[in-house]
């Protein structure tokens, strides 16, 4: 089956590209390399051994969606690309609205109905829950960044999309904190510039790239002060997307329109995670405790009991396991 993998070449792309080639599956990249390198595919083809195809194109132009569409017949589309900076979505939000709903929405006008459909969504969709863990149901809340805004969008537009067309068969996935690297270490997380994130800032300072991680504030309503996170290996995350691309392809889909905390279910704090990623990788990090940052939720992990329950999917690799690949991954990147 052909599968195309919109931002392919990403981070959370080049996994799952990885982990459709290894089941079988013919995939298509395309990317247009705003926020990825083309080295990128060749370690995928190291990794795997196989020859995908690499579609250099840009999804907000319609022209070239509706190019790829026409020299290729999908049998499933897995849509990740788009931009995922909150910070610059707050400076520049015409750039996040015009790539990622427009591109979504280029896509659709080339859909057919018999086409399975994933999307990436985000917990940033719940805003701070009132409760924890966050379960589907809750309360989808005024998004604080356009970032946060256009995953909520793109989200509707499915909801409608799926409603005027019975046979299509959507599932969003919305993750918590992806973080890790593959466990060949030859692809991994690559925030240009400063990262926003917490754990390429953890590595880059552990590496020596950066001075000091700032935590960013400490005086917060939790067991040790810092926020609380569900940090879930990209490896887990790759293969969630194989799921439910052959939970939808094998018609198993309750609903035309389905959609998915994806989570490991447990919360750390952001101290927890520097302490473990100190023992897990027996390294020294150089921190201290900062301001709060704007913006930041307190706490959110994910009740992942209706993935669970639906697909028969469950998180395989530990956190300590994706502290270790993330610092394979920086020091493979020092040595290259
Ligand atoms: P990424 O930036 O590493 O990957 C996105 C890829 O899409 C990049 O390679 C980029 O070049 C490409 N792209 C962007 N716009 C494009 C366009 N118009 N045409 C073609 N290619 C385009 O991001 P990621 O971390 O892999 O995230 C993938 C998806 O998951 C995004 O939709 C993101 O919003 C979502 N998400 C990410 C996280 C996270 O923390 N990484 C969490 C929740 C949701
Ligand atoms: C984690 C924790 C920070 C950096 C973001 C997006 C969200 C989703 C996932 C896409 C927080 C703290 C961080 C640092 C720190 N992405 N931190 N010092 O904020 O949970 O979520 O990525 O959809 O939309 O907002 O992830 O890794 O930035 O932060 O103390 O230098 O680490 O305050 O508590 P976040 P993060």
């Amino acid at each position: 089956m052909q599968i195309l993998v919109t931002g392919g070449l990403g981070y959370i792309g080049s996994h799952t590209s990885v982990e459709l080639i290894s089941k079988g599956f013919d995939v298509v990249i395309v990317d247009d390399l705003s926020n990825s390198k083309l080295n990128v595919f060749d370690k995928i083809k190291k990794i795997t051994g196989k020859n995908p195809n690499l579609e250099i194109k840009d999804l907000k132009n319609k022209s070239e969606v509706k190019k790829l569409f026409s020299d290729y017949r999908f049998d499933g589309i897995i849509h990740f690309a788009a931009h995922k900076s909150v910070n610059e979505s707050v400076n520049f939000p015409e750039k996040y609205y015009k790539n990622n709903i427009g591109s979504l929405e280029n896509l659709l006008e080339n859909i057919d109905e018999k086409m399975h459909f994933i999307f990436s969504s985000s917990c940033t969709v719940y805003g701070q829950a009132d409760k924890m863990p966050i379960k589907e149901d809750f309360p989808i809340k005024k998004s604080e960044s356009p970032y946060g805004e256009t995953k909520q969008i793109c989200e509707s537009i499915l909801k409608k999309f799926c409603d005027n067309n019975p046979n299509f068969n959507n599932i969003t996935l919305r993750y918590f904190n992806p973080i890790g690297a593959h466990s060949s270490g030859l692809i991994g997380e690559l925030p240009l510039g400063k990262p926003e994130n917490l754990v390429p800032f953890l590595t880059q300072t552990a590496i020596g790239k950066r001075d000091q991680l700032i935590v960013f504030g400490d005086d917060y309503n939790t067991p040790d002060g810092t926020c609380i996170r569900d940090y879930i290996h990209i490896e887990d995350l790759a293969d969630v997307h194989v799921s439910c691309l052959e939970y939808s392809i094998q018609k198993k889909n309750k609903k035309n329109y389905e959609f998915y905390n994806v989570g490991t279910g447990e919360g750390l704090s952001v101290l927890e995670l520097i302490n473990l990623f100190e023992k897990v990788n027996n390294v020294k990090v150089n921190y201290k405790i900062g301001k709060r940052r704007k913006g930041d939720v307190i706490i959110a992990f994910a009740d992942v009991s209706k993935i669970k329950q639906n697909i028969g999917w469950v998180c395989k690799h530990s956190v300590d396991d994706a502290l270790k690949s993330s610092w394979f991954w920086e020091k493979n990147l020092r040595d290259e």
